[in-house]
C-alpha cells in the first residue's frame, strides 16, 4: 500500500495494465483497467484535516459510451459518468465531493457496467 499526502497522487491497488500508448497522460502513464463491470482502482490518500474534499479524476474514454464507476470512501460514495472524450489521447476531469478523515483514506473507483473503467490518469485532492 502506497501512501500519499495531500496535494500528491497515487494508487495502490489495480486490475489491469500501466498504458502509456495515448498521448496526453501526466507523469509515467495512466491506468488501463481490465473491462469488466466490478474492476476497482484503490488509493490510499493521507490527510491531515478531516473534511469535504472536491477529488478530480483525470480520465480518457475513447469509446462512444459513458463508463459510469463509484468513486467510495468508507460510507461514502459518489457516481461518476466519465462520459466519451472521443478520442483515448483526449483527457477531462471529473469532480466529486467526498467527506474523508484525517489519517489514512482508502478510496476506491469501481467499474458499474461491463466495458470496466475509463482510462484513468489521476486523482487530484
Ligand atoms: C483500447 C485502448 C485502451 C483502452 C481500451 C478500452 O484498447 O487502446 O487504452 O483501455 O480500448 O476499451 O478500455
Amino acid at each position: 500500500v502506497t501512501t500519499i499526502e495531500e496535494g500528491d497522487r497515487a494508487f495502490c491497488e489495480f486490475s489491469g495494465v500501466i498504458e502509456s500508448d495515448h498521448q496526453g497522460y501526466e507523469g509515467p502513464g495512466y491506468a488501463n483497467g481490465v473491462n469488466s463491470a466490478g474492476v476497482k482502482l484503490t488509493w490510499a490518500i493521507t490527510l491531515e484535516r478531516a473534511g469535504n474534499y472536491p477529488i478530480a479524476i483525470r480520465y480518457a474514454n475513447g469509446s462512444a459510451e459513458p463508463r459510469p464507476a463509484r468513486l467510495a470512501a468508507g460510507e461514502q460514495t459518489a457516481a461518476l459518468d466519465f462520459s466519451s472524450t472521443t478520442a483515448w489521447a483526449e483527457w477531462q476531469s471529473e469532480q466529486a465531493s467526498l467527506f474523508l478523515s484525517a489519517g489514512v483514506n482508502i478510496i476506491t473507483l469501481e467499474a458499474l457496467e461491463a466495458a470496466g473503467l475509463a482510462n484513468i490518469d489521476s486523482i487530484s485532492i
